[in-house]
């Protein structure tokens, strides 16, 4: 049958980076017999822009409709001014919770090409391959009450971090799975020394872990404080293989680990539902105003965004095999957006392209 995406291409680099995923979608598609169909619609600033919102009726009630929703990137120097809840990345928060896309997934993988471009040393990063499983619904972000206020003459502005064992639990589950089909080792993530809420936190993985029967099934569990993984994921990343966290810890490390890879534009991201329902396919990195409309935006962790689609979202493996295996290929014949050009594989002389030729 004929899959809807819906595509929302943002602002900044979004447009550019956008055009080089659907194409590739578009050929590998045809290839498969796959029959896309694309729908753009308006997000962030651009929404912002056009109708007064980041987030437009129309827009959320397109991607319920739809069967994935390929999301660029959202915000820019533009709206910087405006509060917190009319920014452009107000549109963003808005999309996940009206989904209901509660887990964030975001591997943080070394492909073997750009070993020599990280600025860690090769020996410490090599084979890295993590999944951070990021609650992304709740939390800190999300938490009432919030706001500013004054106090005996004071300015003050507060936020609150609450989860319940709900949440917790259903995160915790999506993490389970996902450890099943990699090496079966999940560290959780939190702050118990501190933090009431990661008490709870640390219970509830340890309870849902036991219920489900998770050593059974070959699973290991282990718990760390957010500042100790840290510094873990600088000086012995191939330790872990999944990372369980909540969703500003979640935020924190996933842009920490990204450096592993060389370059954040490198590094997609899936947020999902419950089966059946849409998730949101994005790259890791924002709108990257400094350098939009220049086309040297580097679009494969669009491209990779979109390879996630087709296996998570489409249950299209073959889709995002021949598409993973694209990007590997570009890499190894040595085409560079400029964000990678430090990256050399050995016996290939580099060569620096722009954004749609990377895309061609
Ligand atoms: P950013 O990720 O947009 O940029 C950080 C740095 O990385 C910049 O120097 C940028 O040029 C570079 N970069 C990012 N993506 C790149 C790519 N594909 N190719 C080459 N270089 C790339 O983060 P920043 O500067 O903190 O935020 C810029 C805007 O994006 C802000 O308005 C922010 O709120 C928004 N943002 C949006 C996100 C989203 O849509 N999911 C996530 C993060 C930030
Ligand atoms: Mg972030």
């Amino acid at each position: 049958g004929t899959r809807a995406i819906a595509t929302l291409p943002g602002d900044g680099i979004g447009p550019e980076i956008m055009d080089v995923a659907v194409k590739v979608l578009e050929i590998v598609g045809e290839a498969e017999g796959v029959d896309l169909r694309f729908e753009e619609h308006a997000i962030g600033g651009d929404a912002i822009d056009k109708t007064g919102c980041p987030l437009p009726d129309e827009t959320l009630a397109a991607c319920k409709e739809s069967d994935a929703v390929l999301l660029a990137a959202i915000g820019g120097y533009k709206w910087d001014n405006l509060s917190s809840k009319d920014r452009p990345e107000g549109g963003l928060l808005q999309l996940r919770a009206g989904l209901d896309c509660f887990a964030n997934l975001r591997p943080a993988t070394l492909e073997d090409e750009l070993l020599e471009g990280s600025p860690l040393k090769p020996d410490i990063i090599k084979g890295v391959d993590i999944m951070i499983v990021r609650e992304l619904v709740g939390g800190i972000y999300f938490g009432q009450p919030r706001g500013f206020m004054d106090e005996e003459g004071d300015r003050a502005g507060y936020n609150t971090m609450v989860y319940k064992k709900s949440e917790v639990e259903r995160i915790a589950r999506v993490a389970f799975e996902i450890a099943k089909q990699r090496k079966g080792r999940i560290v959780s993530v939190d702050k118990a020394n501190v933090l009431e809420v990661s008490q709870l936190w640390r219970q509830t993985v340890a309870d849902a872990f036991e219920e489900d029967g998770c050593s059974s099934d070959g699973l290991e569990l282990a718990n760390m404080y957010v500042d100790n993984c840290a510094m873990q994921l600088c000086s012995n990343p191939s330790q872990f293989d999944v990372i369980l966290t909540g969703n500003i810890f979640g935020d924190i490390l996933s842009d920490q680990a990204s450096v592993i890879t060389g370059s954040l534009g490198m590094l997609p991201s899936a947020s999902v539902s419950s089966p059946g329902k849409p998730g949101i396919y994005e790259p890791v990195h924002g709108s990257a105003p400094d350098i939009a409309g220049q086309d040297i935006a580097n679009p494969l962790g669009m491209v990779l965004s979109a390879a996630m689609m087709c296996r998570y979202g489409l249950n299209e493996p073959e889709m995002a095999d021949i598409i993973e295996d694209a990007v590997k290929d570009v890499l190894a014949k040595g085409y560079r957006t400029g964000d990678l050009m430090g990256s050399s594989p050995p016996g290939a002389e580099l060569i620096q392209v722009g954004c749609t030729q990377m895309g061609e």
